[in-house]
């Protein structure tokens, strides 16, 4: 791999990141979360974008000092172009391409999904990267999918979510129990201390390798309704049980058509990606597998599981070693197929 420097810049949904890599190494990973969200339970598009507009240049400035490098060094600027909201994404594709035409650099166009698969492939992600083909469980707020990784730029999605994203039902659950917003760390956190096997609820059947998340939330919706009308302080004497309860259903539902999906395609590399990979039960269950069946497991450090600039850096310098620049005329796009 070249050992040019790029800027990777994120923007898709509530977090505006920026990170500067050199070969695969990172050298600087910034990211300005957006607070403001938790009020309303929710990201809400119009308030995402103009947090963006207000964090983008200190950002972008303080992942140049980080990596201790002169603007001159940069080779070239990566973009997230989709998918996500459009108007988060526009903010950092303008920037992006005003940056590129002021410091005469290409400019590359990143998948937001390609780059939560392909942040493996940064250096310190895993003592070794993944092997072609592997497969990987992208499991993030937005998006559940398995797909198979052919090569860098070639992936197949074998399977996905019909209805809400894994995330999703984490975090639409977690308002259900009054937690704040995004409700899937706060979930993970309450879990440790609850009984996994303490409430059950019903899991979907899907064809194939596909996903449904929308029945768990509403099973877990009616039976604390049920509950809290015996009960009112049920949720709040529960919290640690139905957060461990929750938690199991959903790594189970991931992990039983991952498992599928590995044996039937007879792939023993694989790995997970995306937001829900920090999920410390998901986590779990890769290492449970790499015992019980033999797979090599890559598991993203968190500081790459959720949303960052880091990973659209990796995506950029694969592509500028393969000459694949993006024109100044490109514009955001919400969706954005593999
Ligand atoms: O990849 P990401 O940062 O943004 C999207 O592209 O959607 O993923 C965010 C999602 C949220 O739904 C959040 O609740 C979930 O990832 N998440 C978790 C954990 N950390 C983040 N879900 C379960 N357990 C976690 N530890
Ligand atoms: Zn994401």
């Amino acid at each position: 791999m070249s050992d040019s420097i790029i800027l990777g810049i994120e923007s898709s949904c509530d977090d505006t990141s920026a990170a500067i890599i050199k070969g695969n190494c990172i050298l600087s990973n910034i990211a300005a979360n957006q607070a403001i969200h938790k009020e309303y339970g929710g990201v809400v598009p119009e308030l995402a974008s103009r947090a963006h507009q207000q964090n983008i240049i200190p950002v972008v400035e303080k992942s140049i000092t980080k990596a201790n490098i002169q603007q001159n060094a940069i080779s070239a600027i990566g973009f997230t172009r989709g998918p996500g909201l459009l108007g988060s994404l526009l903010v950092g594709t303008s920037f992006a391409k005003s940056l590129a035409m002021s410091l005469n650099v290409p400019l590359i166009e990143v998948n937001h999904l390609q780059a939560h698969i392909l942040a493996h492939f940064i250096e310190d992600a895993n003592p070794m990267p993944p092997q072609f083909p592997f497969l990987c469980l992208t499991v993030s707020g937005g998006h559940t999918m398995i797909v198979l990784v052919k090569d860098y730029f070639d992936m197949e999605i074998i399977g996905k979510t019909i209805d809400d994203a894994a995330g999703e039902a984490f975090d639409k659950i977690g308002k259900i129990f009054d937690l704040d917003y995004p409700a899937g760390p706060i979930i993970d956190r309450l879990a440790k201390e609850g009984n996994p096997d303490a409430f059950t609820f019903n899991k979907p059947r899907m064809e194939n390798y596909d996903y449904s998340f929308s029945g768990i939330k509403t099973s877990v919706l009616y039976f604390i309704q049920k509950e809290v009308r015996k009960n009112p302080d049920f949720i709040k004497e529960n919290l640690n049980d139905l957060c461990a309860s929750v938690q199991r259903t959903i790594v189970e539902i991931l992990m039983a058509k991952l498992e599928k999906a590995a044996k039937e395609l007879n792939v023993k590399e694989v790995a997970i990606a995306g937001g829900v990979s920090a999920n410390s039960a998901l986590r779990k269950a890769m290492e449970d597998n790499h015992e019980k069946l033999g797979w090599n497991i890559y598991i993203p450090k968190f500081e790459y599981t959720t949303d960052n600039a880091a990973m659209i850096a990796m995506v950029a310098q694969l592509k500028y070693e393969r000459g694949e620049f993006t024109d100044m005329k490109t514009s955001a796009t919400a969706k954005y197929d593999l």
